[in-house]
């Protein structure tokens, strides 16, 4: 029933793809025993991730950061239900097992393959601005921009939700199974309690100052004063409550009425940090369509979010600007990192000066991603040695100001969803509340977003404006790239990942893993990462990635070793479907 993969993995699946399924991260033994008994078809998922293997199925496939969330999406998608319904059931679970990443209070962007139409759209679910935000918003009396955590940690920054309007928007147009019913895996959770995941617990006890910074948070994640354990129960009964709201009243419950209500009382009555969103702020709030941006890319279209997301625009500059280069060689060659690591950093260049919500500044994405304009921007790839210096470059760009380089600081966080149903359809979709645990406020059970603080805080530099400056009702740049890879007009790949700006180079790295380097999905996440956005190459601590810092520094770079927490999760779809899921996180890959 498959299309066939014509070319890739077959062809150049030989010696770079051995080479590098050796020097791939492991799975976290911890992670693997946590979720071992949970069922037969988890435990063994697990066993064959922990062998550095993908999954394979032939009719349907999830991948998730967490087991608990992709056993929700199997058993929908088992049943006959769409990738749309999966999406929810699969959603709606992350945030009750992974609520540090995703949630109900936070934003999300999807990019979705209709398989009866052949067509791909996206949704944009991300946050907004309350109307009553100034450009100031995080700039302290002298106009001076806030310390990061000083603007996270409270209801400054916290946006309007809009995961909760994407989820009733996907099921309205592409679900066929029950509402509710998507619903219940997760509400029977959070009544009965789960066992807390070794990373959860790891990064409560490593965020327990800011998380006891508001009572309910600090009641839920530090019981009695002290972080969850590993294995503990936590049962949490006001997300059980919020389910069974939306279960019954449908997503306009959460936008208006009580738990509208309690937001906002939440982030107005913020102690120390108070933020201005209102109940009309709530409920004004509308997911968007976009059309797909795409690049092309060695015969394959390239397809994700544009703006206010930079994420399919840097991933496709990243990749027509190696267009023209061979990468044969494979990631442990000097030359390719220095060509990978310079297209990232021209198209983080341009990303800076020029990407930003378009329904707020005009943006130049079709300049921006013109072969033309990047046929000469790689000329400047052809040197020996790391870019000197890179700028923004000038695409054609109809309007009349100038910006300045963006300032806004992003911090590895967000989670990603990859689903192909039996019927063909695809969803892929990058979702977040921004920093780990969001602004640290809870209500309803769930975290709200810190998404905000993805805005530059200064909004002007030496009198000249920023694009993506706070305003009332705009939505903050992203970096989040969920990605549909297609060819011959099918889908071949999904792909997406979380870590803050990191996104782009970990995605753009994956899809180069599966063409270039003919890797399987589980080798091509668990490849060691090497990402260059502003100069300084980080380079994966503990991995063979680590090993290329005198050759890069040799050559110009500075270079530092860094933990680069990816969470890819990879769907190839061919003459049967492959999935991998990050060994740096906890997620797996089920099919059937
Ligand atoms: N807050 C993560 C992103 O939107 O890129």
């Amino acid at each position: 029933m498959r299309r066939v993969l014509t070319g890739l993995f077959m062809t150049l699946a030989g010696a770079v793809g051995a080479q590098q399924a050796a020097d791939a991260v492991a799975p976290e033994a911890a992670s693997v025993g946590a979720f071992q008994s949970l069922s037969p078809e988890i435990a063994q998922a697990l066993a064959v991730k922990a062998a550095g293997k993908s999954v394979e199925a032939d009719s349907w496939m999830v991948v998730a950061a967490n087991p608990h969330a992709v056993k929700a999406g199997a058993d929908i998608l088992a049943a006959g239900g769409t990738a749309a319904d999966a999406l929810v059931a699969v959603q709606v679970m992350l945030g009750l097992v992974e609520p540090q990443s995703s949630g109900l209070g936070g934003g999300a962007f999807l990019i979705w393959y209709d398989a009866h139409t052949g067509a791909l759209t996206t949704f944009d679910g991300r946050e907004t601005a309350p109307l009553a935000v100034t450009p100031r918003l995080f700039q302290d009396a002298a106009g001076a921009p806030l310390k990061f955590f000083d603007a996270v940690v409270g209801g400054r920054s916290v946006g309007t939700p809009g995961t909760p309007a994407l989820l009733a928007e996907v099921h309205a147009r592409y679900g066929t199974q029950n509402w509710a019913n998507l619903l219940a895996p997760a509400r029977e959770l959070a009544g009965a309690g789960f066992p807390v995941s070794p990373r959860l617990a790891q990064l409560v006890a490593e965020d327990a100052e800011r998380l006891a910074s508001s009572e309910t948070t600090a009641a839920y994640f530090l019981p009695e004063g002290r972080p969850i354990a590993a294995g503990e129960t936590l049962v949490n009964l006001p997300y059980a409550q919020t389910l069974d709201v939306l279960a019954t009243q449908g997503v306009a419950a959460f936008y208006a009425g009580d738990l509208a209500r309690s937001i906002v009382a939440t982030v107005q009555g913020a102690k120390g940090n108070p933020g201005v969103l209102s109940e009309v702020d709530l409920a004004v709030y509308r997911v968007k369509e976009r059309p797909a941006v795409c690049a092309s890319y060695r015969a394959h279209e390239v397809c994700g979010m544009g703006p206010p997301s930079s994420g399919a625009i840097a991933v496709g500059q990243t990749l027509v600007l190696l267009e023209g280069f061979d990468l044969s060689a494979g990631p442990d060659d000097v030359t390719v990192r220095r060509l990978i690591g310079d297209a990232s950093r021209l198209a983080f260049a341009d990303r800076g000066r020029y990407v930003a919500d378009s329904d707020y500044v005009p943006v130049p994405v079709a300049g921006l991603l013109d072969t033309e304009y990047l046929s000469e921007r790689a000329e400047l790839l052809a040197g020996d040695d790391a870019l000197p210096e890179v700028t923004a470059g000038a695409p054609e760009f109809d309007h009349a100001l100038n910006w300045t380089d963006d300032e806004a600081i992003e911090l590895p966080s967000t989670s990603h969803i990859s689903i192909v149903d039996s019927f063909g359809n695809v969803a892929s979709m990058t979702t977040t509340i921004e920093n780990g645990f969001g602004s640290r406020l809870m209500v309803g059970g769930f975290l709200l977003n810190n998404e905000l603080t993805d805005f530059s805080f200064r909004s002007h530099k030496d009198g000249v404006p920023i694009a993506n400056r706070v305003e009332p009702g705009k939505r903050p740049r992203s970096s989040m790239a969920p990605t549909i890879v297609m060819k011959d007009g099918a889908p071949v790949i999904v792909a997406g990942s979380p870590g803050g700006s990191r996104i782009i180079g970990y995605t753009a790295q994956s899809i180069i893993a599966m063409i270039d380097w003919g890797m399987d999905p589980q080798a091509a996440a668990a490849l060691p990462h090497a990402i260059n956005r502003f100069g300084t190459y980080d380079l994966e601590e503990g991995t063979s990635a680590a090993n290329l810092a005198d050759t890069l520094g040799a050559i110009g770079y500075e270079t530092k070793a860094a933990a680069l927490t990816s969470g890819l999760h990879l769907i190839a779809i061919g003459d049967g479907l492959r999935g991998g899921a990050d060994p740096r996180r906890e997620g797996i890959a089920l099919g059937e």
